[in-house]
């Protein structure tokens, strides 16, 4: 079977990388028998097969949700709304709302946007719609927000009984205002393990759930993650191993040769949001103690127009970690013209995407040149089962990558000091104290 491949051939040497060796394999022990930091959200290791047992609960509900709406939205933010959205995005049309492809998924809570809330609930008026509300903690702010917002107007809609039917939450199992409300109302709920953090839960129900809502085949996702939890599992030697080898190079190109910032690139437009979902995975799990690479992100070729600038020339503190798609899943091919008034007739005949993969081949020809290392990521095509191969890679590597770092991958302490000083100023009872002190400071 082939699998996604990784290199870092025009990034680092064998040597330099060779030398992680043992570290890794001491990170790989950590994250199997439990000893690093933050041991108790290591749920997401064997996740791939522990969650298929819970995969015909999901799909039923899902098919129910299909059936009974015109649109579902998916309230979350975060950990709670990226995995699901990027795998949408990667496999959606990219004209999905033009088409009136039903049910249609949109988001929300992932912003505190008045504007995007009011045109939201415009477009939801006199329509069916249903509602999948997810938070870990069933007290963040934003999705919070949002559900009241819509549950209410799904009330006033349906009427309370039928509104009941098209709600589903995802949350702790016993904690939280959500799971107390779910309760209450009697909804339809899935569990968030406790071990489960939120950047690492795109395989459990809150993924799972908005993608198979989507229409699109979880089962082959889980089994991508599946297969890739054998390839980059601790009995894979270091030299076969994607995971190690990924989290062994862009350490030494941080710690050694001062790139500071790590670019996910793609040439491929529907990888937007995968992008999106990488940026917090490592974002949160490395940018901690004063430490970590800055995860960044670029769709090209569009952003060549745009930041290619600075890529190439600016300064020497970046590298680039290309995600590939070896084969498009549809076929388009240039047309000879008479004329030729645009000088292309040299392309006659190709696809377009060979026009693509000659970008993508010179763009990191040209950045190695200037400095960029560049490592690779391939992927044979897009669909449901790579993308669960991808999923389960960045995430292994990520836990190893934070473990050689030195930091506890799986918290995320700095989140909450927006948060404090947004109750404060907001007049949040039991914040009386840090209101005064934060309006002082006006
Ligand atoms: O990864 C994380 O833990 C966070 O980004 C959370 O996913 C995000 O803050 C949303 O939290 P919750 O699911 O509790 O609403």
């Amino acid at each position: 079977m082939q699998d996604i491949q990784f290199s870092y051939a025009k990034a680092a040497t064998a040597e330099a990388v060779n030398a992680y060796k043992t570290q890794v394999a001491n990170c790989q022990e950590m994250l199997v028998k439990g000893t690093g930091a933050g041991n108790d959200f290591l749920g997401w290791v064997n996740l791939p097969e522990d969650i298929k047992p819970q995969l015909a609960d999901i799909q039923a509900t899902a098919n129910l949700l299909r059936e009974k709406c015109e649109v579902i939205v998916c309230i979350g933010i975060g950990g709670s709304y990226l995995g699901a959205k990027a795998v949408n995005e990667a496999l959606m049309s990219s004209f999905e709302w033009l088409e009136g492809k039903k049910p249609a998924i949109v988001y929300a809570g992932q912003n505190i946007g008045e504007d995007y809330l009011f045109e939201l609930q415009a477009l939801l008026k006199n329509k069916r719609f249903g509602i999948i509300s997810i938070s870990k903690s069933g007290t963040t702010t934003e999705p919070a927000l949002a559900f009241r917002l819509l549950k209410t107007q799904l009330e006033q809609q349906q009427g309370k009984a039928e509104a009941k039917e098209l709600i589903v939450c995802i949350t702790d199992a016993k904690r939280g205002a959500l799971r107390t409300l779910a309760t209450q109302e009697g909804y339809k709920t899935f569990v968030i393990e406790d071990n489960i953090g939120g950047r690492f839960s795109v395989l459990s129900p809150v993924g799972l759930l908005p993608i198979a809502c989507a229409g699109f085949d979880i089962t082959a996702l889980v089994d991508g993650a599946a297969r890739m939890a054998e390839v980059c599992g601790i009995d894979t030697p270091f030299e076969e191993n994607p995971a190690a080898q990924y989290a062994a190079a862009r350490n030494f190109l941080y710690g050694e040769q001062g790139k500071k910032v790590e670019l996910l690139v793609n040439f491929h437009p529907k990888l937007h949001y995968v992008s999106e979902w990488w940026k917090q995975l490592y974002g949160e799990s490395e940018g901690k103690d004063g430490k970590g690479i800055f995860p960044a992100s670029v769709d090209f070729t569009t952003d060549l127009h745009s930041m290619g600038q600075y890529i190439q020339d600016g300064e020497r503190h970046l590298f680039e970690t290309v995600i590939s798609v070896e084969t498009p899943n549809h076929e388009v091919d240039f047309p000879h013209d008479e004329a030729n008034l645009d000088g292309l007739n040299f392309l006659a005949g190709k696809r377009v995407d060979e026009v693509n993969k000659m970008a993508e081949l010179g763009t990191m020809l040209a950045h190695v040149d200037g400095g960029v290392p560049n490592m690779k990521i391939t992927l044979p095509v897009l669909n449901e089962f790579y993308l669960g191969e991808l999923i389960y890679f960045f995430e292994r590597a990520c836990g190893i990558s934070g473990y050689i770092l030195g930091v506890n991958p799986f918290n995320q302490p700095g989140v909450e000091a927006y948060k404090k000083n947004m109750f404060a100023l907001l007049d949040k009872p039991g914040y009386e104290e840090a209101s005064k002190a934060i309006k002082a400071r006006l």
